[in-house]
């Protein structure tokens, strides 16, 4: 009991006191342990007081050795003797984004501006999704323009080929006003080399409503370019797609008169970025849509060949690659 009280009164400053206080009591050869090892010649009729004596001593032994060592800690806090809270600590490594990321965010980003939101869908998909219902039936010469791949054993079943399928779901289940924009991967079974690959990135684009002309298809474009590509001159060319009558190819004049903030390793010249039209009354038929009542324009861009274009990417194949040497050089582009 006494020397509960001692262990009740004490109070130490430094580190050293405590460890001789923690030493004299619950050491190997403390105090606590030596009344241990007396227990066995103590009278039976004492031993349940004086255990009970000892266990006491060794709890408050141990809880003020805690709570002393607590107050000593936070008072080194207060005065600073921590260490120093102010210095550097270890650097953090980011990562940094994809430039088939950058470019898919900076196209969201300019069409949510005008309206425009995102949707999704499956990569592998049906025969209907991704042809028949773009006025592409079976037989249908126009589908040899995208060389695709099937599952072997269903030719109903196809990687998608273009994220026009995504605009096909998207318009049946959705009533106009449609402003949608289609991102994501497709696949063409085609040679892998510099230029092309068997799978690359598009963003589609598809806008219903009443009254819309090709006017309006025009000026959007040119309201993408101008965003994308600084001050920009575009042209329309007559082409062909069985999903847009009429059908345009877009082309970008890439010049010293494009006001661009990046670095252009390409000559000038007009360059080839994206397939536009006005939809095809036979593809709103397909979706449920009433083409008396409605019409629409659609465009499609590859992401990766304007990845290549902005940041003078020589070859097509680093995208996929995976080198880090390579990815690392577009952290500064977050
Ligand atoms: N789906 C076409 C392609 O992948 C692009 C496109 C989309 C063309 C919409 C016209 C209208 O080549």
């Amino acid at each position: 009991k006494e020397y509960i009280s001692e262990v009740e009164e004490f109070s130490a400053k430094t580190k050293e006191e405590i460890e001789t206080f923690r030493i004299k009591f619950s050491g190997k050869k403390g105090l606590v342990n030596d009344f241990f090892a007396e227990f066995r010649n103590i009278a039976n009729d004492q031993k349940k007081e004086f255990g009970q004596a000892i266990n006491a001593l060794k709890v408050a032994a141990e809880d003020k050795v805690r709570s002393l060592k607590d107050e000593l800690e936070s008072k080194e806090e207060e005065k600073g003797t921590y260490g120093d809270l102010t210095r550097p600590s270890e650097p953090i490594t980011l990562g940094s984004r994809h430039p088939i990321s950058l470019v898919k965010n900076q196209i969201i980003d300019i069409f949510s501006r005008i309206g425009f939101n995102v949707s999704e869908g499956p990569e592998i998909e049906d025969d209907w999704h991704n042809f028949t219902a773009l006025n592409l039936p079976e037989y249908h010469p126009a589908r040899d323009m995208q060389d695709t791949f099937f599952i072997q054993t269903d030719p109903d079943i196809l990687l998608r080929t273009h994220t026009s399928s995504v605009q096909v779901r998207y318009m049946e289940e959705n009533k106009p006003p449609i402003r949608t924009i289609s991102p994501g991967r497709v696949y063409r079974n085609e040679a892998i080399s510099a230029r092309s690959h068997c799978f690359f990135h598009q963003v589609e684009g598809l806008y219903i409503d009443k009254d819309v002309s090709f006017a309006d298809l025009k000026q959007t474009l040119q309201y993408f370019t101008t965003e994308m590509f600084g001050k920009s001159k575009i042209r329309l060319r007559p082409s062909y797609f069985p999903f847009t009558e009429p059908s345009a190819e877009v082309d970008v004049y890439w010049g010293l008169e494009t006001e661009t903030d990046y670095k252009m390793t390409k000559g000038t010249g007009w360059l080839e970025i994206m397939g536009c039209g006005m939809v095809d009354p036979n593809v709103l038929k397909n979706c449920n849509i009433d083409p008396e009542e409605y019409s629409g324009f659609a465009f499609g861009m590859g992401i990766d060949r304007i990845a290549l274009l902005l940041y003078g990417i020589s070859d097509i194949r680093m995208l996929s690659e995976n080198d880090v040497r390579f990815l690392e050089q577009f952290k500064s582009a977050l």
